[in-house]
């Protein structure tokens, strides 16, 4: 048995897999996310190692396996967060996360000490706002009494494996997101650090994704009902952790994945840059390769927010019913057309990434009308956050990403209408796998490379992975989506000015 733990945006998941990838336990607990400014995002970290310490030990209490037979642990999570520690290991600020976008001025300033070219030929992507370095100089620039005291930097998974095996390290997955690396060649850039004047011994050790990190302490074992000793290896960001435990560990494979953001991403055994920075390029989980990804902010999230604002109804029949109620609101979508009555919604809740590099972007519904409903406006939130994704794989198809072989993932990835809308967009095949489990599976395969079960990452997914839907573009809508993604194309160029 190994377990793989997802250290997520909204919740921290766990999960018990048998050696062939088959659940047998499973635990999320839920935590919030603080917003004390507009484009602010926090989370406090206690609420990560506590979720994640809770949901261990319900795992290994309702499975009734036996510790013995745990072989190891994986960890993956939310990329980009910086967690800041004191040299007695005491958290110093709440974490600012993946979609936080305060940090303008210090893109600048990184673009001005170091050039933006030569960011992208160290770190494989421009200067980003939601990325960890830039926080790390957000932090120095506007509260000195807390960056005075830094003695650790980690991303949240890594702050995990701390609390687990008492080391300092991360991986090259999750490193690539904290624009420190030297991606090309897979270590910490001395070069930038000493720019940013960020000292080394703050950042943990690098390993690659499959290899052993460190093994659970005797405290921790007998914290979680585990053996002392039991190995952890390096686990994966959320994408490249997701990558693995939908089988995409090879060129021409690629996944969509709708959570809170929208993400895709494809494969690639060679380096590819997009010089515009409009997708990033990371190292991946499968050691010496490397992953291309577009990235959508408000995805899943833009759904949540039409659901906890406008879906009142749908809370409470859902609540009677028993079902889901992103379940209701999809069978509710369903009945309108394709183009929402030709209603668009632009996603950018949260600012944007791929393909505009904009924090400044906010959400637009255009074309409201007074024929429209609330359904429409869901179906065109669904539609809209699709739009966006397509904008990913339109920048793939310009680098000649090969995308050829689709994956949905995510909550969003197990609605049919999403799926049939990413299939419409794409114009390809879109696959589920079998197993629903995605970055927290791909970190469990991970460790079971690690313990040695299997001799390689892309072996153990041959042996685990299985597809499982396929779902075809539908002739009719592929034009009629097609004009209106066209359509959407033109809205945020003409807004741009105004949202800055
Ligand atoms: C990727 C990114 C998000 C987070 C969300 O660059 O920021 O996908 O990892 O969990």
């Amino acid at each position: 048995y190994v377990i793989g733990v997802d250290c997520g945006t909204s919740g921290t998941k766990t999960v018990l897999f048998d050696e062939k990838g088959s659940v047998i336990a499973s635990k999320t607990i839920e935590y919030p996310m603080y917003q004390p400014k507009n484009g602010y995002a926090e989370q406090d970290p206690a609420d990560w190692a506590n979720a994640m310490i809770e949901t261990v030990k319900a795992v290994m209490a309702k499975s009734g396996v036996s510790k013995e037979d745990v072989k190891g642990i994986g960890i993956s999570g939310q990329m980009h967060g910086l967690v800041m520690l004191d040299k007695d290991n005491n958290v110093l600020r709440r974490s600012i996360i993946w979609c936080d976008q305060r940090t303008a001025a210090e893109v600048e300033e990184m673009n001005r000490i170091v050039g933006r070219d030569k960011l992208v030929e160290i770190t494989a992507n421009p200067a980003l706002t939601g990325w960890t370095a830039a926080k790390i100089l957000w932090v120095k620039n506007n509260e000195p009494e807390v960056y005075s005291k830094v003695a650790h930097i980690l991303l949240p998974k890594d702050y995990l494996r701390l609390i687990l095996t008492g080391e300092y390290a991360t991986e090259v997955s999750d490193a690539s997101g904290m624009q420190l690396l030297d991606v090309p060649n897979r270590k910490w850039s001395d070069e930038l650090l000493s720019a940013f004047e960020i000292d080394k011994s703050w950042l943990g050790k690098v390993h690659e994704s499959c290899e052993v990190t460190g093994t659970l302490t005797k405290k921790m074992a007998e914290t979680l009902g585990l053996c002392e000793g039991t190995i952890v290896v390096g686990g994966a960001g959320d994408n490249a952790a997701a990558a693995v435990g939908t089988g995409v560990v090879e060129d021409g494979k690629a996944f969509t994945t709708i959570g809170t953001s929208g993400v895709v991403f494809a494969h690639t055994s060679n380096i590819s840059i997009d010089k515009k920075g409009r997708v990033h390029t990371c190292c991946a989980a499968v050691p010496n390769t490397w992953h291309v990804m577009g990235v959508t902010q408000g995805a899943g999230l833009s759904l949540k927010w039409f659901r906890d604002n406008f879906c009142m109804t749908e809370k409470e029949t859902a609540k009677l019913m028993g079902v889901d109620e992103y379940y209701l609101m999809d069978k509710q979508a369903e009945t309108v057309p394709v183009g929402a009555n030709r209603l668009l919604y632009l996603p950018y809740l949260m600012g944007e990434r791929t393909p505009h590099l904009d924090p400044d972007a906010r959400g637009v519904f255009f074309g409201l009308s007074a024929i429209h409903t609330r359904k429409d406006m869901l179906r065109a939130v669904l539609e809209g956050v699709t739009y966006s994704l397509r904008d990913c794989v339109e920048v793939f198809r310009e680098m000649n990403v090969n995308v050829s072989d689709m994956m949905a993932c995510g909550g969003g990835g197990s609605s049919p209408l999403w799926r049939s809308m990413l299939a419409d967009l794409y114009n390809c095949n879109v696959k589920t796998v079998a197993s629903k489990e995605g970055p927290a599976l791909g970190v469990a395969i991970l460790a079971s490379v690690g313990a040695g079960i299997y001799s390689s990452v892309p072996e153990a997914c041959g042996a685990i992975i299985k597809t499982d839907k396929v779902q075809a573009p539908k002739a009719e809508n592929v034009p009629e989506y097609e004009k209106y993604y066209q359509l959407y194309r033109e809205i945020y160029p003409a807004l741009k000015a105004q949202f800055a």
